[in-house]
């Protein structure tokens, strides 16, 4: 798709759709009166004889109006317009493209301001439009092949803004491509089967995305140095796998020198089938997708490099696949992490928290601002939270409260659950000075818990995106969750938000 942004009238330009609309009740917005008695009141026909009543994310789609240079309108309702918040402008825009993704629609004007979000500006509503259309065009295809849906057809979308918007809303049109090119990085990493995304697949991706890229550099560690740094809680997990672990570390330096890092670090368990304690069968194919936090972090990597953003960043991504086998860590085995700490393993399938916990370990010899980790950790977290928010749990309340909302601005959003001290004492071992799992309550808690262990030096925060990472059924694959989320956070650090 391509993007513009217009400050004329919208009915001065010939196009293939323009939207007009509809608020509850019928109510026509200011933009789609001046068309309406342009057609002879033709759309307050419409409206009286019932077949529009502006119900949210309603459409109907008008040919040959008289009045109007485009060839089509497109009715869309917006709902009450006083309670439009950003979840329904989500379901309006993606209603609007189911409508013009299965049409004959090449070029498309919208008037932003016609949609009214409470307390959202223009650039605003461009740039999550951006977003969610680009989006709608992603397609899934192995190396090497063509895509089965062939190509899609070249959209245009003219966004049509008061004057005084225009710059912003430019500046929201780079923005919302430069994330949705981040998000088709993750999920087209997820999407991919573990057969041919294993740990040292996803390295050569992060160095091919560092190829030719002054900011970005890449490096990628192998199992001999990690054994030489004592990561013996990461090299447990991928014991029993033929596949090699690797530990990717990614440096955007877009900032000056001096500034500390913010330091992202991504979970990429290429495929986790509970290693000795095996997981059941069902469904066990989407553990495919427990890389998708690695899969953020370089989504995230190529969104900064595409915004050239002036602003440090290193990604830290432990990566490997947890399989049963004859080397295979067992049940109540004792390692030392990096930090000199000791873990008894009493569940080989909590292996997240033990690549994780000498990443971040790692992490501190960059002298990070603060650090975010991004994991599908525990399904205990899509218990507490369903499929909506990730969950987000740390040691600093700024940082907390500032991604919770980023989160909100940005439409991709998190939840608190507690991190208090009282949860420690499931993490008990007789063996070791931790155990790898605190029982069947608070399952996401105790996780965080027992990364809080590792991450005492520095300000953390735990993104927990086992229930927002991928969808299931009908519709399986990666969402490029929380690309958005990390981008909006490092936009509004820079600002000194
Ligand atoms: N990758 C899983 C978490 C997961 C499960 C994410 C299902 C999304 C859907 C993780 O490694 C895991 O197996 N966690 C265990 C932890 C338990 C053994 C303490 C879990 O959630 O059951
Ligand atoms: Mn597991
Ligand atoms: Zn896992």
């Amino acid at each position: 798709m391509q993007f513009s942004v217009s400050t004329t009238s919208p009915d001065t330009r010939r196009s293939d759709c323009r939207i007009v609309v509809v608020e509850d009740k019928g109510q026509l917005t200011a933009s789609a009166t001046a068309l309406d008695q342009a057609s002879g009141k033709m759309l307050s026909k419409i409206i009286k004889q019932g077949d529009m009543d502006g119900k949210t994310a309603q459409t109907l789609m008008l040919h040959s109006v008289p009045g109007s240079k485009a060839n089509r309108v497109l009715m869309l309702g917006m709902g009450k317009a006083d309670e439009c918040n950003e979840s329904s402008f989500e379901k309006i825009i993606n209603s609007l493209l189911s409508v013009i993704n299965n049409s004959g629609i090449a070029k498309l004007q919208l008037c932003v301001d016609d949609i009214n979000v409470k307390s959202r500006d223009a650039a605003w509503k461009v740039r999550q439009c951006t977003m969610l259309m680009s989006n709608s065009e992603y397609q899934f295809k192995l190396p090497g092949r063509k895509s089965s849906a062939g190509k899609a057809k070249a959209v245009e979308v003219v966004f049509h803004v008061d004057k005084g918007d225009a710059a912003a809303a430019r500046k929201a049109v780079s923005q919302g491509t430069s994330i949705s090119a981040g998000m088709s990085v993750a999920r087209d990493l997820g999407n991919m089967p573990a057969n041919i995304c294993t740990p040292t697949y996803l390295a050569n991706q992060a160095v091919a995305l560092g190829k030719g890229q002054r900011k970005l550099k890449v490096k990628v560690l192998g199992e001999t140095e990690m054994k030489k740094l004592k990561m013996g809680s990461l090299l447990s997990v991928g014991a029993g796998s033929r596949e090699p672990s690797k530990l990717i570390v990614m440096e955007y330096n877009g900032g000056d020198s001096k500034q500390r890092p913010i330091a992202l670090v991504g979970k990429g368990v290429t495929f986790d089938t509970g290693g000795i304690s095996l997981k059941p069968g069902l469904a066990m194919d989407e553990m495919k997708f427990d890389m998708c936090g690695a899969a953020s972090v370089l989504g995230t990597m190529k969104t900064l490099l595409e915004m050239d953003l002036p602003v440090n960043v290193v990604g830290i991504v432990p990566t490997v696949e947890n399989m049963p086998g004859g080397q295979a860590t067992k049940p109540g085995d004792v390692v030392t992490s990096m930090s000199g700490q000791t873990i008894e393993i009493l569940n080989t399938d909590a292996e997240g928290r033990l690549i994780l916990c000498d990443a971040l370990t790692y992490a501190g010899r960059f002298k990070p601002r603060c650090v975010i980790d991004i994991a599908t950790l525990t399904g205990a977290a899509i218990i507490a939270l369903g499929k909506v928010p990730s969950a987000v749990l740390g040691n600093d309340r700024q940082l907390i409260d500032t991604l919770v909302n980023c989160g909100q601005e940005i439409h991709d959003r998190i939840w608190e659950l507690p991190l208090w001290e009282d949860y420690q004492e499931q993490l008990k071992s007789n063996f070791a000075d931790m155990a790898n799992i605190g029982g069947r309550d608070a399952g996401t808690i105790t996780a965080a818990c027992f990364l809080a262990r590792f991450t005492r030096k520095y300000k953390w925060a735990h993104l927990d995106i086992a229930g927002t990472a991928w969808k299931s059924g009908g519709e399986k694959g990666a969402t490029g969750r929380p690309v958005p989320l990390l981008t909006q956070f490092i936009v509004n650090q820079m600002k000194g938000k």
